[in-house]
């Protein structure tokens, strides 16, 4: 019999949806996006994640994956790294169309726009695969009901690993999203390893001025309505977060709103 008919699938615990994988794309060797169908039950919030992975060994395996999509799309997507000896993404990284996936019934997650204080400009700060809630938020209309304007900084490595770059560069010509997104999401992609018109971290462009300056924007200040985002690695979050502070921003929470809100870029392995 076919390994994948269903009668040889593995039985999904109750904790999970198992859904079908109908679509994968790689953009580099450590990096990759995949789609899967949606359960009618499945509710999220945009910036939220859930636990999502395989069945190895007849036992879940599962990581933490903030959800690209939006909540008003038909089908889920995931961005993911691919670490060769990374107990799930060693092996997530060969999925291919038909195949089964876990999707943790419970959403959650810190990256919530009900968890930031009334503000006027969204700073969304991401490196790497931090990018994801954000891909969510940015295509979801109460975002563009809560601030006049949206700025999404991502910071990678090398070039290819600016993920989306062409989705988010149509979105003004978007068919729903489009007149709402026009002129008020604005992408400042920077990369750090490679040649690039922006090049270096999104914290040193923030201390020197650059990003502020390319933008035509005043320096970030609680003050003056601009709330902030960050989902990255360990290392960027205790930066950013540090600047912030500086600058006066409060972190918030789902029972004391803040002028910002910090989620880390969860799987590594
Ligand atoms: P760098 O190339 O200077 O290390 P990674 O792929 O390791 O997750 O990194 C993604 C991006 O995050 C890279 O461009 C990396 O820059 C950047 N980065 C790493 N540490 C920090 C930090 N502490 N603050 C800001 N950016 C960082």
């Amino acid at each position: 019999m076919d390994a994948l008919t269903p009668a040889a699938r593995p039985a999904v615990p109750p904790a999970f949806f198992g859904e079908a994988v109908t679509w994968v794309h790689h953009w580099t060797d450590r990096l990759f996006s995949f789609r899967c169908t949606r359960d009618a039950a499945f509710r999220f919030t945009a910036g939220q994640f859930a636990m999502i992975g395989l069945m190895v060994g007849g036992k879940p395996l599962v990581r933490a994956y903030s959800m690209v999509s939006a909540p008003w799309e038909e089908e889920l997507e995931f961005l993911s790294i691919k670490v060769q000896d990374g107990p799930l993404t060693s092996r997530l990284q060969h999925i291919r169309p038909g195949d089964v996936v876990l999707i943790g019934r419970k959403p959650t997650g810190t990256l919530l726009l009900e968890n930031l204080l009334p503000g006027r400009t969204l700073w969304l700060f991401a490196t790497g695969t931090g990018l994801a809630p954000f891909m969510s938020l940015i295509r979801e209309p109460e975002t563009y009901e809560r601030y006049e304007r949206v700025v999404l900084a991502h910071t990678v490595r090398e070039v290819p690993e600016l993920a989306y770059r062409e989705l988010i560069g149509g979105l003004p010509d978007h068919e729903f999203l489009g007149e709402m997104v026009r002129g008020r999401l604005l992408y400042y992609p920077s990369v750090t390893r490679q040649a690039f018109p922006v090049q270096g971290r999104i914290t040193a462009l923030i201390e020197s001025g650059r990003i502020f300056a390319d933008l035509g924007l005043p320096p970030l200040s609680p003050a003056s309505g601009d709330r902030a985002m960050l989902c990255g690695s360990e290392a960027m979050n205790a930066d950013l977060r540090a600047m912030l502070e500086a600058r006066g921003f409060v972190e918030g929470s789902n029972s004391s709103p803040g002028t910002y809100v910090l989620e880390k870029a969860f799987v590594t392995k």
